[in-house]
């Protein structure tokens, strides 16, 4: 016993250093036999326990990635080919959540015009878009709390105000053009990513947002506006809480640009009491004087909230359109021409000012915005939360209420079912091809005012039902000022041996052009700069 204990004793140092070199070993191990087995058996379940009574699983290898790569790089490219393999309807695993698309007409009707008891946007957005706007606005806040916003909003984009910003607009990008280095030279190229956000966030700001938000665009709140810019990252959708240092910093901006609403607010209410009229009736003076309808005046809080919803709404979706618009004209000088033209006839050869009513007129104009968001939707993926389960029409299939839905209206926007020679970027088709288009179709009011429930239109950039855009015609007069103003003032063609713009980038949550955006512009006037 003496000696076997003495040998233990012996041993024992061994034994422990032994064990304590291969925890690591055995973690890792554990690990990699935990990851092989989920992966076989995720394999097998996928070959061998086909769910009949729901919509078609699209193959993947790995649980919780799913198709979370193919999907990511290029999701159109995912739509078409699982559309090709699986039909108009399918689900596929993103980072853990099952999304069930449902593509073409149909799958937008689907979607966009589910009850409320079955569809929910606030359960599929709020963790990205609560700690950039705020709280209690828009997805942090019952259904008929939004709609009652989306009123008090649409009040303050009325012909009126429209006919308003158009020259403020014009006074925005005649002095940025004028006075911005990037346009020095007589001809040259210039990064349109580096002026096109410039000049939306000036001229959004200098009439939704007011005076005193676009002077702050000169100093801090351009800074408040980047860090909350930048935690609107598609990561934030599965760790919007995570310390990361830009969420940090996103929220100790939203926490300041609220501040800077609300004392905005606190001085014009000090100078209505003293009887001094406002100097113009830009949104946050129409949300000071809104109420809900249970009679309750919108806290000064929730007023600075919904103005960072609209600037972040507005910001992305015209900046990108405005960019694609610019780099497709870049690469067809006859349409610019066209352009010229156009303003030519309806303005003279001095080119009288612009105006609002004027954009009206200005029909190939209209034709190139509606082109550019046919091809180039800002929002590429429309997601709601099931909230119950939900019968595919003319199928067996049923939706159950553990899944979210994913519509993706730029697929029938390039279906060639739909638009012939559907790739091609013409905005001339505009004039001629029958398309079902939004005006032709039902309407209903689901309080804010009478929309489109878009149940047979393949063009649907500005989505449809309860939670359609209310920033369209803001951004028709937005883009097509800007639009005009560049056919006036330069000449716009992409750099030598260059025949297409930069593809597409999907990595952020709208579709941008890949860096370099690069457009070469020529002043038209060069004397007059
Ligand atoms: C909603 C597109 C500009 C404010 C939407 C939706 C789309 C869209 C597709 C529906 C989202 C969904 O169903 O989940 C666009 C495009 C724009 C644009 C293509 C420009 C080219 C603007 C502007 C503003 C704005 C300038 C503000 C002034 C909003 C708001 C909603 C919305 C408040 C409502 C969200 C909801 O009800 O859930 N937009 N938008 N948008 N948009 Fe826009």
């Amino acid at each position: 016993m003496g000696v076997l204990s003495a040998l233990v004793d012996q041993l024992n140092p061994v034994t422990q250093r032994l064990a304590q070199q291969s925890t690591p070993v055995l973690v890792f191990g554990g690990i990699f036999a935990f990851c092989v087995i989920t992966t076989v058996l995720n394999i097998i379940q996928q070959l061998l326990f086909v769910d009949s009574n729901k919509p078609p699983v699209v193959f993947h290898i790995f649980p919780f990635f799913g198709s979370t790569i193919n999907y990511g790089i290029d999701p159109y490219k995912f739509f078409f080919a699982c559309q090709e393999k699986y039909g108009d309807t399918f689900t596929f695993i993103l980072l853990g959540r099952k999304m069930t698309v449902y593509l073409g007409p149909k799958g937008n009707d689907f979607i966009f015009n589910g009850k409320l008891s079955q569809v929910c946007a606030e359960e599929a957005y709020t963790h990205l878009t609560t700690p950039v706007f705020g709280t209690d606005v828009v997805y942090d806040c019952p259904n008929h709390k939004l709609m009652d916003q989306k009123r008090f909003m649409k009040f303050g984009l009325t012909s009126e105000t429209f006919r308003a910003y158009v020259p403020l607009i014009i006074e925005e990008v005649e002095t940025y053009l004028k006075n911005s280095p990037l346009f020095s030279a007589r001809k040259g190229p210039v990064d349109l990513l580096a002026v096109i956000p410039e000049l939306t966030i000036f001229t959004a700001s200098r009439t939704l947002q007011g005076k005193e938000i676009r002077k702050g665009f000169t100093g801090e709140v351009a800074g408040l506006y980047h860090d909350l810019d930048a935690g609107f990252t598609p990561m934030n959708f599965m760790f919007p809480w995570f310390p990361f240092p830009q969420n940090k910093r996103r929220d100790a901006a939203q926490r300041k640009m609220a501040q800077t609403y609300m004392d905005i607010i606190t001085k014009r209410r000090a100078a209505a009491a003293r009887g001094k009229q406002p100097e113009e009736k830009d949104m946050i003076w129409n949300l000071m004087n809104q109420k809900y309808k249970d009679g309750t005046v919108v806290p000064d809080k929730e007023i600075a909230h919904m103005m960072i919803a609209l600037l972040m709404a507005g910001q992305h979706t015209s900046m990108a359109t405005m960019t694609w618009i610019l780099l497709h004209l870049a690469s067809r000088p006859d349409v610019v021409q066209d352009l010229y033209e156009e303003q030519l006839r309806i303005f003279g050869k001095d080119l009288e000012p612009l105006t609002y009513e004027s954009l009206g007129e200005l029909t190939l104009h209209n034709y190139v915005i509606k082109e550019t968001l046919r091809i180039h939707p800002p929002l590429h993926s429309i997601m709601r939360k099931v909230k119950s389960p939900m019968r595919v029409p003319n199928t067996h299939w049923v939706i159950p209420d553990n899944h979210y839905l994913m519509a993706a209206p730029g697929v029938s926007a390039i279906d060639g079912k739909y638009f012939k020679n559907p790739t091609a970027y013409d905005p001339y088709r505009w004039a001629g091809e029958k398309v079902t288009i939004e005006e032709e179709e039902e309407k209903f009011d689901f309080g804010y005012g009478l929309v489109s429930k878009g149940t047979s239109s393949p063009y649907l950039p500005f989505g449809a039902g309860r939670h359609r855009c209310i920033g369209e015609q803001f951004a028709n007069v937005q883009l097509g000022t800007l639009l005009a103003m560049f056919v006036r003032l330069l000449k716009m063609n992409l750099p030598d041996g260059q025949k297409e713009p930069a593809p597409p980038d999907y990595a952020s949550l709208i579709a941008m052009p890949q860096r370099p955006a690069t457009m070469i512009y020529e002043w038209r006037k060069p004397e007059k700069k």
